[in-house]
């Protein structure tokens, strides 16, 4: 007999099927056995009654138990229908119970939604924390959601291209992870902060409409919106404006909301342009909280930050690298454009230059970030002299300098934050709640104990020596 999912048993009424999944909640009413069963589609009653062979077996399994059950699906008498929940109006008399596994009892609880649990345990259990409904949902939503964004960008004729995760550094502002190698004892990949100098590249190499559902590693301190491996939307195209991309995204991420989130309203549109130094005098930070009502989980205040500064003035925490005596650091990215008309400022008055940068903020979470790029290599060269890079550092980007010698286009782009805008859409406090395997907030996986130290012979290999603890 063919499986039937628990959500298609309302089609099933006066039919005998076969549902398997997991016993959810188990009820022993002296006579009367009922058993909630789960599966990834639903939850169903089940009765098991006295007269059945199985009876026996309904005796005896317990909760989180895999079995298979053979049964009727009867309409329930009128007063026993409950009209609030999926299947309330049926019920599935038992025939037959095989058991496909017995289960533990769980170390954790998984049918609250969990925010009482230490995240230690959720984390070491996670396989057992993402059986709750609530990290279903999530994890589902997520999926439907990426999956709508895909088709839209193939329809506006982009193309997705998979981008190398053994790479070189890529600055974004945070410390690299690195690889060593094998083959080329005593050099390192570094694995990339975002896919910022391929999907340039990819413009030179004539793609014109990029994305990516990109990993991006950043060695850096986690805390709720931040993970040191994390989901950029990733976009890149060549002949187009700021506002072709503001356009763009704001047409792809209003219809998620429509489509998913049809009770959350958009507390603006179009999303309002708003310029950094104003929203900087108004509100003290470049990420404003701009809904009307801050109580109200179902407004969605999207809004762009645009004119930022192209430079901010260096700091110690910088590890883009640029040599001790410069003063400025790029705003956004090196590879960010000035605006047009303040371009005869570079040399002058730096610090006055309008960057071509355009950052997302949705109730108070910078979402998204990108510019339009530098596509002159004369204005990259002084880009990179006035951030303070030696001819040694400049050399690192020289694949970029002489790519653009071949024909590059103009082009521009951004990178969606995508867990955290899946975070506030699901009401959640942290981006680890839309992760299916997060990091603890000390980078740890306390599941697979990562990071982990390795076997003596693969150091050998690699031609490593680590210096032990004292
Ligand atoms: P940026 O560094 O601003 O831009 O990153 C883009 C967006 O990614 C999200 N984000 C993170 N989310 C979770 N954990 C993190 N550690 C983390 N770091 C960043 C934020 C941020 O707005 N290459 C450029 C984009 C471009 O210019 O096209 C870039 O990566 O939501």
């Amino acid at each position: 007999m063919k499986r039937t999912l628990i959500k298609n048993l309302g089609e099933n009424i006066r039919k005998e099927v076969l549902v398997k999944g997991w016993v959810d909640i188990r009820r022993d009413h002296g006579k009367l056995i009922f058993i909630d069963l789960r599966d990834f589609s639903g939850l169903v009653q089940a009765v098991s009654t006295p007269k059945e062979d199985s009876h026996k077996v309904a005796e005896t399994i317990r909760p989180e138990w895999v079995v298979e059950v053979k049964g009727m699906v009867n309409e329930r008498p009128e007063n026993m229908v409950n009209a609030d929940i999926q299947n309330g109006n049926i019920e599935l008399k038992i025939t037959e119970i095989k058991v496909l596994n017995e289960a533990q009892t769980p170390p954790i609880d998984i049918q609250s939604d969990g925010k009482d649990i230490g995240e230690e345990n959720r984390l070491k259990y996670r396989y057992l924390d993402l059986r709750r409904k609530r990290m279903q949902k999530n994890l589902r939503n997520r999926s439907k959601a990426l999956t709508f964004i895909r088709n839209y960008l193939e329809k506006e004729d982009f193309t997705e291209v998979e981008t190398p995760i053994l790479s070189k550094s890529t600055p974004e502002g945070a410390r690299d992870f690195i690889v060593p190698s094998r083959i080329d004892k005593g050099k390192f990949y570094a694995l990339p902060q975002s896919p910022q100098q391929y999907k340039q590249l990819l413009m030179v190499a004539g793609m014109e409409r990029y994305f990516q559902i990109a990993r991006c590693f950043r060695d850096e301190d986690s805390r709720g919106d931040r993970q040191p491996e994390f989901t950029q939307l990733d976009i890149e195209a060549s002949f187009v404006s700021q506002d072709d991309i503001m356009d763009l995204l704001e047409g792809v991420y209003t219809e998620v909301v429509k489509k998913f989130y049809p009770d959350k309203k958009i507390t603006k549109s179009s999303w309002p342009r708003l310029n950094y130094q104003d929203v900087i005098k108004e509100y003290g930070t470049d990420s404003p909280d701009l809904r009307k009502d801050k109580n109200n989980p179902n407004e969605l205040a999207f809004a762009w930050i645009i004119n930022f500064p192209l430079f901010t003035e260096q700091s110690e925490k910088d590890f883009f690298h640029g040599s001790g005596s410069a003063k400025f650091a790029p705003s956004h990215h090196m590879f960010t454009g000035p605006n047009p008309e303040d371009v005869s400022l570079l040399d002058s008055e730096p610090q006055k230059v309008r960057g071509l940068q355009h950052d997302l903020v949705l109730n108070g979470n910078e979402i998204g970030g990108g510019s339009v790029r530098i596509h002159d290599p004369k204005i990259q060269e002084k880009v990179f002299d006035l951030i303070g890079f030696s001819a040694e550092q400049k050399k690192k980007f020289k694949h970029i300098l002489e790519a653009f010698t071949y024909g590059v286009p103009p082009h521009g782009g951004i990178a969606m934050g995508f867990d955290r805008f899946m975070m506030i859409l699901e009401n959640e406090e942290s981006i680890r709640e839309v992760f299916s395997f997060p990091k603890t907030g000390e980078g740890r996986d306390p599941m697979m104990e990562a990071p982990s130290e390795v076997e003596e012979d693969q150091l050998k290999e690699l031609g490593i020596e680590v210096k032990k603890k004292k």
